[in-house]
């Protein structure tokens, strides 16, 4: 199962620029555009939160119309700039979500993977703060299918990231919420948002993976001294390939032109005879890669 993660879109109504220069309706089609043309076709997108700037009624339907040409199943979860009750009401379909403004735990069952969504998101603050009852339903949720492979999807990362205005304003998570990824190693990975970079942690037994903005990104700063910064670099996919209860993952840039050429004068004829002696359990078929161009 090929999940596709992206995160922090930050939408705001036409024809407003978001913070008066990102355009962020544009980065997030370019990033719909992308996941539509990825071969294989991804089998879900999840969005991990900041779908729109600032919650209004507006910003969720230009949200949704944005989205609409995705023909893939998606999975959203609210950030910190969302609104719990209105991201529900705009996409009434994903009944995962609940009606009202409850935290939007959830629990779906895929055949490869067990995907959590866990909403620590502090109402009103910046920062993320899971409340004594989320830990309770998140230890409950997870002891009750300990076996199967699971995936959780949040906004903030849940750890000390090194982006230190980041971490300044956040608060340690619960040493609770440790405990129960450490008794929980089913967990393989949390994918997650909030700092508009691509980060890579380890909490427990999972891997903590956040993904750039679709719009702007956060300069690299460790030094709590130098000023935050806004950058353009591009945005990426993160690309989770779910097989046999493990997880390799992979990140592709978005919206930035970049070719893809036959590598070593492979062209498809050749690969599918090479593929089938490949498949038949030959390491260096005759013709292969290695032969070609020296070992890459
Ligand atoms: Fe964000």
């Amino acid at each position: 199962m090929l999940i596709a993660h992206i995160t922090d879109f930050h939408i705001v109504p036409e024809p407003a620029l978001c913070y008066g220069h990102s355009d962020t309706r544009a980065g997030l089609r370019r990033a719909v555009a992308a996941l539509m043309a990825i071969r294989p076709r991804p089998d879900l997108v999840v969005a991990s939160g900041d779908l729109v700037d600032e919650p209004s009624p507006e910003a969720y339907a230009t949200l949704r119309g944005l989205l609409a040409p995705l023909d893939i199943p998606l999975v959203l979860i609210p950030g910190n700039h969302d609104d719990r009750a209105l991201l529900a009401a705009t996409f009434p379909e994903h009944t995962y979500l609940p009606p009202g403004g409850d935290l939007a735990n959830f629990a779906l069952d895929f055949d490869a993977v067990r995907l959590i969504g866990f909403d620590a998101v502090v109402a009103g603050k910046e920062y993320a703060d899971p409340a004594p009852a989320a830990l309770d339903w998140l230890a409950a949720t997870l002891a009750a299918q300990p076996g199967r492979p699971t995936m959780m999807v949040m906004h903030h990362p849940p750890l000390r990231t090194g982006l230190a205005f980041m971490d300044a304003i956040q608060p340690p998570w619960p040493s609770r919420f440790t405990e129960i990824l450490e008794a929980n190693r089913q967990v393989k990975l949390i994918a997650c948002g909030h700092v508009h970079r691509a980060i890579e942690g380890v909490l427990g037994g999972a891997r903590v993976s956040s993904g750039g903005s679709t719009g702007h990104q956060f300069a690299f700063a460790t030094d709590l001294d130098q000023a935050p910064q806004l950058s353009d670099e591009p945005a990426i996919i993160r690309l989770h390939l779910w097989h046999e209860g493990a997880v390799t993952s992979f990140t592709t840039p978005v919206g930035r032109d970049f070719t893809v050429r036959p590598f070593a004068g492979i062209d498809a004829a050749a690969w599918r005879q090479i593929s089938a002696a490949l498949r038949a359990g030959q390491r260096r078929p005759a013709g292969a890669v290695a032969e070609a161009e020296g070992d890459a």
